[in-house]
């Protein structure tokens, strides 16, 4: 748990509700957490879905691991105390767009359980969906595919603490769903998160 720094700071209430906001845009506003290995489909996911919600009317925004380093997150490496606060950072992000109504598909390693699952309480605290979907790969295709040559890399020993060579990744529990990346059409991925998502009256059938 992060702890609170600075003192006499209050929560200020505004007019409109997230209710409003949701209304406004046809939709409520939720979370999608994509978990994985590297070069495991999260990303391309999240693309092909945030195209689909498009088309139908629906606003999304996509977080992504390499793009949020680059900018908010710059100043993080990948020890396990830098991951941590990564997702941290990311799990706060994803509760502000949600609140805005938007539709959060949010593609990060997460390879630690108790990161992910503080995210969740993050969220279940703040009556926000948490949907956590696992995109699963087995270790060989991921590095099969290697589409940034960084498997390649790491086996090398150019990246140390590198996620399933030498860094670990903690599969989720109990995910709200699984898509078998290696086996399953993105097409077949996209139609049935947009399932869930009509199943969980995030977006209207
Ligand atoms: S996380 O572990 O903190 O969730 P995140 O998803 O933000 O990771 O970033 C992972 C991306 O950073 C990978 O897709 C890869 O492109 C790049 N990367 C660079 N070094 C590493 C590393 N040591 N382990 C994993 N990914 C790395």
């Amino acid at each position: 748990m992060t702890e609170q720094k600075a003192t006499n700071v209050h929560w200020h209430e505004g007019d409109i509700t997230r209710e409003d906001r949701n209304k406004l845009l046809h939709q409520k506003g939720a979370t999608l957490w994509f978990t994985g290995l590297s070069g495991s489909g999260k990303s391309t996911i999240a693309v092909a879905l945030e195209g689909v919600l498009l088309e139908r009317g629906n606003l999304s925004y996509r977080l992504d691991g390499d793009n949020v380093r680059l900018g908010i997150n710059k100043n993080l490496g990948f020890s396990a105390e830098d991951r941590s606060e990564n997702i941290r950072r990311i799990g706060e992000i994803a509760k502000l767009f949600v609140d805005t109504g938007v539709i959060t598909l949010s593609s990060f390693i997460s390879p630690y359980r108790a990161d992910r699952d503080t995210v969740r309480a993050l969220h279940d605290a703040g009556d926000m969906d948490f949907i956590e979907v696992y995109v699963e790969c087995s270790l060989d295709e991921a590095e099969k595919r290697d589409p940034k040559g960084l498997y390649k890399k790491a086996r090398a020993g150019e990246i140390k603490n590198f996620t399933g060579i030498d860094d670990p990744y903690e599969e989720p529990l109990k995910p709200e769903i699984v898509l078998h990346s290696d086996t399953m059409s993105l097409e077949k991925e996209v139609d049935l998160l947009l399932q869930l998502l009509i199943e969980r009256g995030v977006i209207n059938p």
